[in-house]
């Protein structure tokens, strides 16, 4: 019913005080939709302990009860930069070279599971929702169902679901799966992911299919359908328009000169495709050169998971990159690119955004990315820039008017860019009118109700297939 209690569990909670927005991000977007409905957000503390408690510390801000646990320092490390970010991560992302699969991480990511289940089921009552969130947790609720949990509890994968042959390298893919079953509803960003699990589903794991969606795996029945994710547009645009005449604004007007701004916003990731969009900014700036002091990149780039060593090292690409572009194309007067490695506020993030003439999305692969979204909700519809937005990403379904790039093409990323930069006002406007129609008929807001009114009537749904 609709008075029941909402549940989210996620790795990552946005604590009430926490002023600065991450780049895109998932605790954003939940804080939003929890702080509408009000319920209980349980996740990690943040901190390591040994032999931590199985009791929470729980807090009440708003409408929203928190309660977070703290983890063991090995166990954590196990889960996090252990299976979660050095296996499923690049597993999902498509990047076998950077898979790294050991049992004891496994281990490690199960007894997370295992604890966080412990904590939260004296917590729970019967008629809860559970929404859990994200690759952390994707045992969780084979974890409450073996404790006796009968309730609802869905999952939302936020990343992207890769195809079977891709899956099939992980060792541990038929145990996830079976624990993915235990889910009343699985919820994925796209149609394409949705065709890639159910494909396994019915080629490897010899389950059934029905319409709708209906899987039938062993014993249990559940769901698998497409939730593309969305952002808080009305609040994005009230931000950018609240911008105008502001100090950081006039700063950031007077830092231009006059000169045409492409920005991207990323945290510090190999999915996010950042050393091809260096190399097409440097390719733009060589074939192109009627660009050269007329055009500034800024890359704002927030460093992310460094306890994981393939983050340390694109770390030092990226700066070796940024810092040879910069030196082969710099002006006493101008500087190419200006490369940024911290988070900014959403306030400011929508200044930028509305005074780019350009939004660089190229990630090699990304689930949705709602940097994407926040770049066209921030735009003047009288003057719109142009979004520049890899075919590889979620959003790329959905925002048609982008000019739509292979991010593993340079060459076609500076001619996209070069296009970007010289289209007439009219085009402008056309595409950015198709995008805009496609966030704000989407929102954070729809994403969550869609999810919840889903998951609510998904056990009925099950005993009546259609
Ligand atoms: C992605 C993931 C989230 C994660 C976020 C930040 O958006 O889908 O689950 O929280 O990145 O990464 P971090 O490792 O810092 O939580």
């Amino acid at each position: 019913s609709v008075l029941a209690r909402l549940v989210v569990v996620s790795n990552r909670v946005a604590s009430p005080k926490e002023r600065a927005a991450k780049a895109g991000g998932l605790a954003v977007a939940l804080r939003e939709a929890l702080g509408t409905r009000g319920g209980l957000w349980f996740g990690w503390s943040g901190e390591t302990q040994p032999n931590p408690s199985d009791t929470p510390k729980v807090f009440r801000s708003g409408r929203v009860t928190y309660a977070l646990l703290t983890l063991d320092p090995e166990d954590q490390r196990a889960h996090y930069a252990g299976y979660a970010n050095g296996t499923l991560w690049p597993l999902c992302h498509y990047r076998l070279g950077l898979l790294s699969f050991r049992r004891a991480d496994w281990e490690g990511y199960r007894r997370v599971n295992e604890h966080f289940a412990r904590a939260l089921l004296p917590l729970l009552q019967p008629d809860d929702i559970i929404w859990v969130h994200d690759y952390h947790f994707i045992p969780l609720a084979a974890e409450l169902r073996k404790r006796g949990f009968e309730g609802r509890i869905g999952y939302f994968h936020h990343i992207p679901w890769p195809t079977p042959d891709v899956f099939l390298s992980l060792p541990s893919h038929a145990a996830l799966v079976q624990d993915l079953s235990q889910y009343d509803l699985v919820g994925l960003q796209t149609e394409d992911d949705v065709r890639a699990l159910l494909t396994y589903i019915s080629s490897e794991a010899r389950g059934w299919i029905a319409p709708g969606g209906v899987v039938g795996l062993r014993e249990r029945r559940f769901r698998v359908a497409a939730f593309p994710i969305g952002i808080d547009a009305t609040a994005f645009v009230r931000d950018a328009k609240a911008s105008v005449g502001s100090d950081e604004e006039r700063r950031l007007h007077e830092s231009l000169a006059g000169r045409a701004l492409a920005v991207g916003v990323d945290r510090l990731d190999y999915s996010k495709g950042l050393p091809g969009k260096f190399a097409a900014f440097g390719e733009l700036l060589s074939r192109y050169p009627q660009h050269r002091s007329t055009v500034t990149m800024m890359q704002i780039a927030p460093v992310s998971r460094g306890e994981v060593a393939e983050y340390r090292a694109l770390r030092r690409e990226l700066e070796e990159l940024a810092g040879a572009i910069n030196g082969e194309y710099a002006e006493f007067d101008w500087v190419p690119l200006r490369y940024l490695n911290r988070p900014f506020q959403r306030a400011t993030l929508a200044a930028i955004y509305r005074t780019a003439r350009l939004g660089l999305v190229t990630p090699l692969r990304d689930g949705m990315n709602l940097v994407a979204k926040e770049y066209i909700a921030a735009q003047n519809p009288e003057d719109p820039g142009v979004l520049v937005l890899s075919r590889f990403a979620g959003a790329a379904d959905e925002l048609t008017g982008a000019i739509l790039v292979n991010p593993y093409d340079i060459e076609g990323m500076a001619d996209a860019m070069n296009a970007a930069l010289l289209m007439p006002l009219d085009e402008r406007r056309e595409r950015w009118q198709v995008n805009m129609a496609k966030v704000e008929g989407n929102t954070i807001h729809d994403w969550c109700e869609r999810f919840i009114h889903e998951l609510s009537g998904a056990i009925d749904h099950l005993d009546n297939p259609p």
